[in-house]
């Protein structure tokens, strides 16, 4: 998530700045940039890399001036480079802005802004903001902020600086969070509140849809109408670790509650306003190599390997082409007998997993066409894949993926509606029937964390187990799999995932009194089949869970536990089926102690063989 930092007051602005960059460097960036108001001209310095890369190109020549605006940029749109970081200016320099968020409609603005004349320099969603600025400008930096922001769609949280008025920035949000931090003289303005900390406890909180007018000793808030808004200041109670996690214990339990905002973010500037074709950008494969396309497979490692084999579920029901699905490593040692209307769809969130990137290379040598699922902007799997999907799910920091898994999977259905569509295989009706419920996915997933406290409990059930056993069928048994995968790798207890209708062909020898048994039971049309199987476990001791979709009475009087989902479509279940896995899951790690965000002996991304 990218990460803002401004101030204004007594202080020079830049070491002021670069110090508060530093504080949100946990949030993850790959490039970093400030832009000070220096006696009559804003001076931009910016770069690819880390902080330290700034600094460095700043040693000899800290720009003066004590207003100043910094930004640390996680890439969505434009590759990390020194041309894409922020702050970006308009034509003339006679506005600095810095962003965290996605502009959705920035194409059109940029098209309109260049026949306008506007001159462009970087690949980035977020220049079209100063170019509307200059469009717009009257002598009034308020009011053209706010005219700018009319033509915005999509979430930001930014801060202007204006050459013509060194006594204020203007900042404003929209879905992406922004703390005003309120000094004696001086005032800063931050995404997170660990920025501002060692200056000052007093804060303002902006919210969605308020402007801000900071001064060096007055605040002004208003909505978006110019409307005054009155703000009270509050005492930050945090220490600066606590803030890196705005107040969760852990990076995987924030990341579990940005799920929500990661789907959001993933599906909502994908949506055309009509129709039911995606905006797909970056993916540059044609409707007749769609229509040609005889095999599809998928590769991917650990849970993006999961994400996968849903994939295959979905895809093989919508397409009806058939699917293999590979563990990267594997694929590229069995000689894979691929045909050149294949497709490979590599899955990796970092884009660094050697293995995967061995498997997609693997795939280029023998001509295929290669789309790659990542959550890195400018990773290495995105430099070497034909076409690109990124997941905007923002920095995932805990090991052990969560937001991430999620936004791999709508990738996947969003690609298969894509494709299904191209090939005839989905009307448009029922393409509009899927992504209206798509768009419900985040408001569902949000109403299952209402149950956050019982998972709390259920997890206890696991915490002393030596063996937690996940049963599913259909769609329900790659999600066992991640389930059995978040248990295993962050609270270190043995865990396994079986097709249910597998258990009898061996393992359900291990099954004794009280082994504790999660069962998946969402698809309707084999529910009864997985319930049988349930009732094998029971009759040998097991404590089984269930976890299916609300109204499901039949699965209440089976098992012992019960977790209801919110009813979606069938073929969307993966979507909220996991998330109270991840949480219990995270909440067993807890009551043992473990290190949930660093689990012992895993990295956050595998770059070795
Ligand atoms: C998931 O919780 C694990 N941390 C691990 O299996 C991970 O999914 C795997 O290493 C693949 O990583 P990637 O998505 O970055 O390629």
């Amino acid at each position: 998530m990218c990460g803002i930092v401004a101030y204004l007051g007594e202080r020079a602005a830049a070491p002021v700045i670069l110090n508060g960059l530093k504080r949100l460097e946990y949030r993850g960036y790959d490039s970093a940039g400030l832009a000070v108001l220096d006696r009559e001209s804003i001076v931009v310095k910016k770069s690819k890399g880390k902080i330290a890369s700034l600094e460095e190109l700043i040693q000899d020549n800290y720009p003066g001036g004590n207003i100043g605006i910094g930004h640390t940029r996680w890439a969505t749109h434009g590759r990390p480079s020194d041309a894409n970081a922020h702050p970006h200016l308009d034509c003339e320099g006679y506005f600095a802005v810095a962003h965290n968020g996605i502009i959705e409609n920035y194409l059109q603005l940029r098209e309109w802004l260049i026949k306008k004349g506007h001159k462009f320099t970087s690949e980035t969603d977020t220049e079209v903001i100063p170019h509307l600025l200059e469009h717009f400008y009257t002598g009034d930096l308020v009011a053209t902020v706010q005219k700018a922001l009319q033509h915005l769609e999509g979430s930001y949280s930014l801060v202007v600086l204006c050459k013509d008025h060194p006594e204020m920035i203007v900042a404003a949000r929209k879905n992406s969070s922004l703390v005003i931090g309120l000094g004696r003289g001086e005032n800063f303005v931050v995404s997170d509140v660990p920025a501002i900390l060692e200056y000052t406890k007093n804060a303002i909180i902006l919210d969605n849809g308020e402007i801000a007018v900071v001064r060096r000793d007055q605040v002004e808030v208003t909505n978006f109408a110019g409307e005054p808004v009155d703000k009270q200041p509050i005492e930050i109670q945090w220490d600066p670790i606590q803030a890196e996690k705005e107040g969760y214990e852990h990076f995987m339990l924030k990341e579990i509650h940005e799920q929500p905002k990661a789907l959001k973010d993933t599906l909502y500037p994908r949506l055309e306003k009509k129709g039911t074709l995606f905006n797909l950008e970056g993916i540059t494969i044609s409707p007749e190599e769609v229509k040609k396309l005889e095999k599809i497979v998928i590769v991917g490692c650990g849970t993006a390997y999961h994400a996968g084999l849903v994939g295959k579920y979905v895809i093989e029901k919508l397409l009806r082409i058939p699917v293999e699905v590979d563990i990267a490593s594997e694929f590229r040692y069995r000689n894979p007998i691929l045909k050149e209307n294949d497709l490979v769809i590599a899955i990796s969130q970092s884009g660094e997993t050697a293995d995967t990137l061995a498997a997609l290379n693997e795939a280029k040598s023998r001509g295929l066409r290669v789309l790659a699922i990542t959550n890195v902007v400018g990773s290495s799997i995105s430099r070497y894949a034909d076409d690109l999907f990124y997941t905007w799910a923002g920095p995932e920091i805990a090991v052990a993926s969560t937001k991430a898994y999620l936004t791999q999977l709508l990738a996947l259905y969003i690609i298969t509606i894509q494709f299904a569509q191209i090939r005839g295989t989905m009307s448009a009706e029922e393409a509009a029937e899927l992504i209206e419920e798509l768009k419900r996915l985040p408001e569902l997933v949000q109403q299952i964390f209402a149950e956050e406290e019982k998972f709390k409990q259920l997890a206890e059930i696991c915490s002393d187990a030596s063996s937690v056993f996940f049963i599913g069928r259909g769609l329900d048994y790659p999600v066992a799999l991640e389930g059995s995968l978040k248990l295993k790798e962050i609270s270190y207890i043995h865990a396994e995932a079986y097709a249910a209708g597998e258990l009898k062909h061996g393992t359900i020898a291990l099954i004794e009194e009280g082994t504790p048994i999660i069962a998946l039971v969402t698809q309707k049309e084999i529910m009864d089949k997985t319930l049988s199987n349930v009732k094998e476990v029971n009759a040998r001791g097991a404590r089984v869970i269930g976890v299916t979709l609300e109204g499901s009475e039949d699965v209440e009087k089976t098992v012992d536990q019960v977790i209801y989902l919110p009813v979606t479509s069938q073929i969307l279940t993966p979507i909220l089926t996991v998330v109270p896995l991840q949480l219990i899951a995270y909440y067993t790690a807890v009551s043992r102690g473990c290190d949930v965000d660093k689990p012992r002996n895993l990295a956050k991304s595998v770059t070795v063989e």
